[in-house]
């Protein structure tokens, strides 16, 4: 194995990556204070600033009382491929209530994002056909459209004037942004790129990965309101995913009944894997339910996020215009942005360490996401040790 070729170009790049600070290992998940709070457990010794559970619905009572009635009801697993045997009334009845929520037509159920970014663009894109992406568009995008064929288009980040420029010259084509970006934390400018693709007849695809299960436009204007508590694009198509907001896992993609007539029929992601499983359709189904009975969660998490901003605003902690619950720290170097993040973790602090290529050269950031379960105590911890870490030139 050792003297494999292929053995010794990898032991080249793993050396190279460690060298350039770039190499990615894992860590084994510590028990979350802010969520252990929740169910009164015992033994929490971290407070997470670095998930994706923005509503706090991973660990709610809930939600663990969800996973369990499915897998009564459903099983633990799906155990087939959906055209098989493996879709079932759970499925069925999570796609229906998101189309409802959302207005699409039909929607096609995934066991990650990452999946589903794929299988759509790989099943309906083809060479001859042109996408057009924003720069900061998820990897699941890019890889999708390298495997259709398709050719990549990229606008500068929520640049419509340069959205417009390519739309002018790729007519008839898709246009791809998150909702909600993923490392920036802010959002796209929806209602234009709805009209700009509509002028140019182009399909809007929507990655609402970071955006589904809060409606920030109305939490920032003060109008939550129940029934709209999922925002829903003015898009074609519509990628959500459960394990971010939802606090679980799988992804649905939404869309008009054609398309998902043709994703049955054709995505091999969809046709060649097993479905996801009944008891975590089942589950997903709760979480959407409770952003839509439980609006508090929202608010609640809106509140933190401004203040955390109002604190880090009068210590000098420059933060991005960001509403959202990503609030990244932009440091710049990698190496100082790992030494950050290690400090922070000694005192109890988990914040995202996020380097090249996951975002630009020279803009590796402290990726600090807030959410429904911190409290004023834990932010206010957070903020003061980011202070205290933070470069003196920051
Ligand atoms: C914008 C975006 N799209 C898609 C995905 C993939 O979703 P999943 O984690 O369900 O695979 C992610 C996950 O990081 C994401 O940030």
């Amino acid at each position: 194995m050792a003297n494999h070729p292929i053995s010794s170009r990898i032991s080249h790049r793993l050396q190279q990556l460690q060298t350039d600070g770039l190499l990615r290992q894992r860590k084994l998940a510590e028990l979350d204070k802010a969520s252990a709070n929740n169910l009164a457990r015992t033994i929490p010794n971290i407070i997470d600033f670095s998930h994706n559970d923005y509503l706090g619905l991973a660990n709610d009572p809930e939600m663990i009382a969800a996973i369990h009635a499915g897998a009564i009801k459903y099983g633990v697993g799906s155990k087939a491929s959906p055209l098989v045997s493996g879709y079932s009334e759970a499925h069925l009845k999570l796609e229906q209530g998101l189309c409802e929520l959302t207005g699409h037509e039909g929607g096609l159920l995934f066991c990650s994002g990452f999946s589903a970014n794929q299988a759509l663009i790989k099943t309906l894109f083809e060479a001859g056909d042109v996408i057009i992406a924003d720069k900061l568009i998820h990897a699941s995008v890019i890889d999708g459209v390298k495997d259709s064929g398709a050719a990549l288009k990229r606008y500068k980040h929520n640049d419509i004037t340069h959205a417009e420029q390519l739309l002018n010259r790729f007519p008839n084509s898709a246009l791809f942004t998150e909702s909600v970006f993923s490392m920036d934390g802010d959002r796209a400018p929806l209602d234009a790129l709805s009209n700009l693709c509509k002028q140019h007849n182009s399909w809007l695809v929507v990655d609402d990965a970071h955006g589904f299960g809060i409606n920030y436009e109305e939490l920032a204007s003060n109008r939550f309101n129940v029934s709209r508590a999922a925002v829903t694009p003015q898009c074609d198509i519509q990628v959500i995913t459960f394990g971010k907001a939802l606090g679980c896992q799988g992804a649905c993609v939404l869309a008009s009944q054609q398309i998902i007539d043709y994703m049955v029929a054709q995505s091999r992601h969809y046709i060649y894997s097993t479905a996801l499983s009944p008891a975590s359709a089942h589950l997903a189904l709760t979480a959407v339910n409770l952003t839509q009975s439980q609006p508090d969660k929202a608010s609640t998490l809106f509140a933190n996020i401004a203040f955390f901003r109002s604190l880090c605003n009068a210590k000098n902690i420059a933060l991005t215009e960001s509403i959202t619950a990503i609030q990244p720290v932009i440091i710049g170097d990698s190496e100082r942005t790992l030494a950050i993040a290690k400090a922070l973790k000694q005192q109890g602090l988990q914040v995202g360490a996020i380097r090249p290529p996951t975002v630009p050269k020279g803009q590796a950031r402290l990726r600090v996401t807030i959410n429904a379960s911190h409290n004023a105590e834990q932010i206010t911890q957070l903020v003061d040790a980011l202070a205290v870490q933070l470069p003196r030139e920051y």
